[in-house]
């Protein structure tokens, strides 16, 4: 494991297989939005960064057809395995185990990223880097978490996880950029600072059923399961049963996971 891969990190390489089954219910239906916005066509060349296992990659490939290119990114090699896996019918889409911010290639028609710039250490450098891929006139596309998506799920488990092992509930996470620009309007204006113009942000309303099989997969499928990666596979059983517990003695049927579609022109 290289240096850089630490904490959700490994957690992503840990999910992998379970991030793929997660998929149909969480990331696919972004994956397409976030397609849907950029507008490809026959032929586009598209970079695809922060690709895991291929929500947006996949249907990028299928609008750009055997004669465009996506190359889809991501710092894991278990998601990029899989990804090369589920996509062996597109030779257009070319995966690579790479950081997405060191990416050097450009001249794309259009760079997406769905829900990935906010694991940027640095979102804005990062971002930026990433507009500087495409060609004058091109599309960027990058999708984020409105503000509150996903925070239920987080804390029953955390809290499960306290209860279970007998310690403190995990610390929340110091509030950061992403927390100042996950509402549609804030979003819009930090992308216009970006440079893109024509700056659009689609608010995709998604709201899961949690079943006790979906519920488990968002816990194991996503970066919460960074959670779980010390723990005993006896313990991480108990700690299963009692978040079920605890969404069922909450009420917790629906979990929101909202997201902020932004796009813009590249200058
Ligand atoms: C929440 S997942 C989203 C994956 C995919 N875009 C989707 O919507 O299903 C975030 C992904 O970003 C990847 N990632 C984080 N930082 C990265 C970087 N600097 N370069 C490439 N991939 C990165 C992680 O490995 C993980 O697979």
């Amino acid at each position: 494991m290289s240096s850089r891969k630490i904490g959700t990190q490994r957690a992503f390489d840990e999910a992998a297989a379970d991030f793929a089954a997660l998929g149909r219910h969480l990331w696919e239906p972004i994956g397409a939005a976030t397609v849907a916005a950029a507008g490809l066509g026959p032929g586009n060349r598209v970079l695809d960064a922060c690709c895991g296992t291929g929500a947006s990659a996949i249907p990028a490939a299928r609008a750009v057809g055997a004669g465009g290119v996506v190359d889809a990114l991501d710092l894991s090699g278990p998601m990029i395995g899989e990804l090369r896996r589920l996509s062996a019918d597109l030779p257009q889409l070319r995966a690579h185990e790479a950081d997405a911010t060191a990416w050097e290639t450009g001249g794309y028609d259009a760079v997406l990223s769905a829900l990935g710039i906010f694991f940027f250490p640095d979102m804005t450098d990062g971002t930026e880097r990433l507009i500087s891929r495409v060609r004058p006139g091109g599309r960027a596309v990058f999708t984020i978490w409105r503000g509150g998506s996903m925070v239920t799920a987080g804390r029953h488990v955390g809290r499960a996880m306290a209860e279970v092992t007998d310690s403190a509930p995990p610390p929340e996470r110091e509030p950061g950029l992403i927390d100042r620009i996950n509402q549609a309007g804030a979003y819009a204006e930090w992308l216009s600072a970006r440079g893109l113009s024509d700056v659009d942000v689609v608010v995709d309303e998604l709201r899961l059923t949690m079943t006790p099989e979906v519920a488990w997969l968002v816990i194991i499928g996503s970066g919460f399961r960074g959670l779980l990666s010390d723990l005993e596979p006896g313990v991480v059983e108990q700690v299963r049963e009692r978040y079920l517990d605890s969404l069922r003695e909450g009420g917790v049927t629906e979990l929101d996971a909202t997201t902020l579609i932004g796009s813009g022109t590249v200058r």
